[in-house]
């Protein structure tokens, strides 16, 4: 099968385009002809291999050369001991180690998939899967926002903010979103209340206090996170600099203890009751999954430099023809 095949972490020119052997599903796997993937910014760290997180699958070259976390596309065949899924359905979801989606075939857990919904391209299916399941455990099952509350999402403009900007706004927040001076006009389309531009102004040094913050791209210190929290109100970083991630697992049950502010990782557990959930919402209009471009399946690297130079206003899908 073809595939885009990444030999170093490096740029887009790092990309190859390439012939692999199509993957078998294990027992519990499904194997899907991959109609479309989607681009989030872990795929543009994988690229890079920054942060060091990114490098977990394989300190200095990837092990997995195959980029592409979010995928919908055709059941071609299952192990044996898949239940939900036979050959022809059509499905999508995420890929179990974030990687191997943007090839010809793809395998992965049947527990991260859906069947997609009959009034939904393969396109708009694949938009869905990482960001949305981020944005609906930040925002609603962690996070537990309440009307009223002041919400803050920091790199509210790219896959994962798009959706819990509109999502916060479901749940009757008063939301504010950060990223940068050529995406505020479109964060208020989305219904953010405020806007604040990263490159001009510093949300932790407003004086506005926030129920809760959603960090996407976290590289605040905790201390100075704690100052834009109200009492009682909760930080949860989802990814950014890994010395902040370790700062928040180890200094948050201190600023918990004595500040009385919740100060946590959100280690996003992915699962197909979630994917559910917010596909739900996407179905009844509720929340749009915003598609800024489309890309052909040689036109990945191109896709990926448009993410990884913060030009892209909410998801980036790949068409794998
Ligand atoms: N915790 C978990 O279990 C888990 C699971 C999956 C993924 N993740 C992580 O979740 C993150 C999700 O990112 P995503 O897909 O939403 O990324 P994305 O699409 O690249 O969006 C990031 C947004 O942040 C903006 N930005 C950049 N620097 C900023 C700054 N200093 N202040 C405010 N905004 C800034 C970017 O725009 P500009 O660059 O143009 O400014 C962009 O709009 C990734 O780091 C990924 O690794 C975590």
């Amino acid at each position: 099968m073809k595939a885009v095949l990444q030999d170093e972490y490096g740029s887009p020119e790092a990309l190859r385009f390439g012939e692999v052997e199509k993957p078998a599903p294990k027992n519990d796997e499904v194997l899907v002809k991959v109609h479309a993937a989607s681009v989030n910014g872990s795929d543009w760290e994988g690229l890079i291999g920054k942060p060091l997180y990114a490098r977990l699958g394989g300190f200095r070259r990837p092990s997995n050369k195959i980029l592409g976390s979010d995928i919908a596309g055709r059941v071609e065949s299952v192990g044996v001991l898949v239940e939900q899924y036979k050959p022809g359905d059509e499905v999508f979801g995420e890929m179990a180690d974030y990687r191997g989606g943007f090839a010809e075939y793809a395998c992965t857990s049947e527990k991260l998939l859906a069947r997609k919904p009959a009034g939904m391209t393969f396109e708009q299916a694949a938009a869905i899967p990482q960001a949305g399941v981020i944005a609906l455990q930040g925002i609603r099952d962690k996070g537990g926002v309440q009307p009223g509350q002041n919400v803050l999402i920091n790199g509210a403009g790219g896959s994962a903010g798009t959706f819990a900007v509109q999502l916060a706004k479901l749940c009757g927040a008063e939301v504010t979103g950060v990223d940068n001076t050529a995406k505020l006009d479109f964060l208020r389309s989305l219904g953010a209340d405020h806007v604040i531009d990263y490159t001009r102004e510093d949300f932790t040094r407003t004086g506005k206090q926030y129920d809760l913050i959603l960090d996407v791209i976290a590289h605040r210190s905790v201390f100075t996170i704690k100052r834009a929290l109200k009492p009682n109100g909760t930080y949860y970083v989802v990814g950014g600099s890994v010395a902040i991630l370790l700062q928040v697992l180890f200094l948050g049950p201190l600023i918990r203890r004595f500040a009385g502010k919740n100060v946590r990782v959100l280690a996003v557990q992915r699962n197909q009751k979630d994917l559910l959930a917010i596909t739900e919402l996407c179905e009844a209009g509720k929340i749009v999954p915003v598609i800024d471009r489309q890309y052909l399946f040689h036109e990945v690297p191109e896709a990926l430099r448009y993410v990884g130079e913060g030009r892209a206003r909410g998801k980036v899908v790949i068409r794998i023809e």
